[in-house]
């Protein structure tokens, strides 16, 4: 290990994180009745611009008047760069801030936007005489966040997550697609013709750097990685497959633009029984193995080491966290 040691950010179950209009509150009961472990109140894209003073008001009255229970709390203010968003963060904080959890940053490009928004934070914090320090999440989803990531997931102690903003990304990026996620035909591998002549097409995924990037930066400074958005919600394999290969990654949630979406997001994200029984037998094989003054064993016909000590704990630990 480096002597620099990682603090981690604030624990908390981030499997799946449902967005909701704040312009829509007659949505507000039924995400507050769902399953899903955090929610954004959006103040953002969502919303148009002549609802952004309404939706405001509505998020203050939903934060103080319905039982969100054990839900985090989140509101997505917007860009740095409007006219809204100091008013978003003054109104929201000094009126509801006592049940925000989370502020969401919605195209975070430097450091300084996150210092910018924490002093502001702060602030009212003190004036108000708040406990409880609101905590940041980071949408990256533009070239800018992108390039300077390990600045933002370092800029703020209040920093706990980064999120993956796959359709701002792609605008940023001016990739070619216009799907909310998910994968494109055109990123493919056309396979060398095989000794009868057949070509097949091996489909890619074009956001394999994006989400692998922002994974590294995240656990480098301690925050939970999460991926963003996957627009097709009929499509309930294509998102659970998208959820899957961040999950490989190592994210550890996926957002829900549509309620259908969060039992997809619960159950991918949750290490399954089957993971965790091996994790712990893994546990305790190397636990026998140091008992006999080895480092590495053999189980079930494969190397095991301290570093699968390592991997096995992520897995309890996570299975521990979400059975409470
Ligand atoms: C989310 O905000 C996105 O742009 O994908
Ligand atoms: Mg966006």
């Amino acid at each position: 290990m480096s002597f620099h040691a990682i603090e981690q950010a604030t624990a908390r179950l981030n499997r799946s994180e449902l967005a909701v209009p704040g312009s829509q509150p007659q949505m507000f009961e039924k995400a507050a009745a769902s399953d899903v472990d955090v929610i954004f109140l959006d103040l953002e894209d969502a919303v148009a611009p002549d609802e952004k003073e309404q939706a405001r008001k509505n998020i203050i009255q939903a934060l103080n008047e319905i039982d969100w229970g054990r839900k985090a709390m989140s509101v997505r203010i917007n860009g740095l760069d409007t006219h809204y968003m100091y008013r978003d963060v003054v109104d929201v904080v000094e009126q509801a801030g006592e049940r925000l959890d989370l502020i969401m940053i919605p195209k975070v490009g430097t450091a300084s936007d996150v210092y910018a928004v924490d002093m502001l934070v702060t602030q009212i914090e003190d004036a108000k005489g708040y406990e409880k320090r609101i905590g940041f999440e980071h949408i990256i989803e533009t070239a800018l966040g992108m390039q300077n990531v390990h600045e933002i997931a370092a800029a703020s102690k209040r920093n706990e997550s980064l999120h993956f903003g796959v359709a701002d990304y792609a605008a940023s990026t001016r990739a070619r697609t216009t799907n909310i996620g998910g994968v494109n035909r055109d990123y493919s591998v056309l396979t060398d013709p095989s000794d009868d002549g057949d070509r097949e097409v091996h489909w890619g995924d074009m956001w394999h750097y994006a989400v692998a990037r922002m994974v590294v930066a995240a656990r480098a400074n301690g925050l939970r990685p999460i991926d963003g958005p996957f627009g097709d919600f009929k499509d309930a394999d294509g998102y659970r497959a998208a959820a899957m290969r961040a999950a490989v990654l190592g994210c550890e949630g996926k957002w829900a633009i549509h309620p259908s979406q969060i039992a997809l997001a619960n159950d991918v994200m949750s290490p399954s029984e089957a993971e965790v029984a091996k994790a712990k037998r893994i546990l305790e094989a190397m636990a026998d193995a140091e008992a006999q003054g080895k480092g590495a064993v053999s189980l079930d016909g494969r190397l095991i080491d301290y570093a699968s000590i390592r991997q096995a704990q992520v897995l309890v630990e996570k299975s521990k966290q979400i059975s409470g």
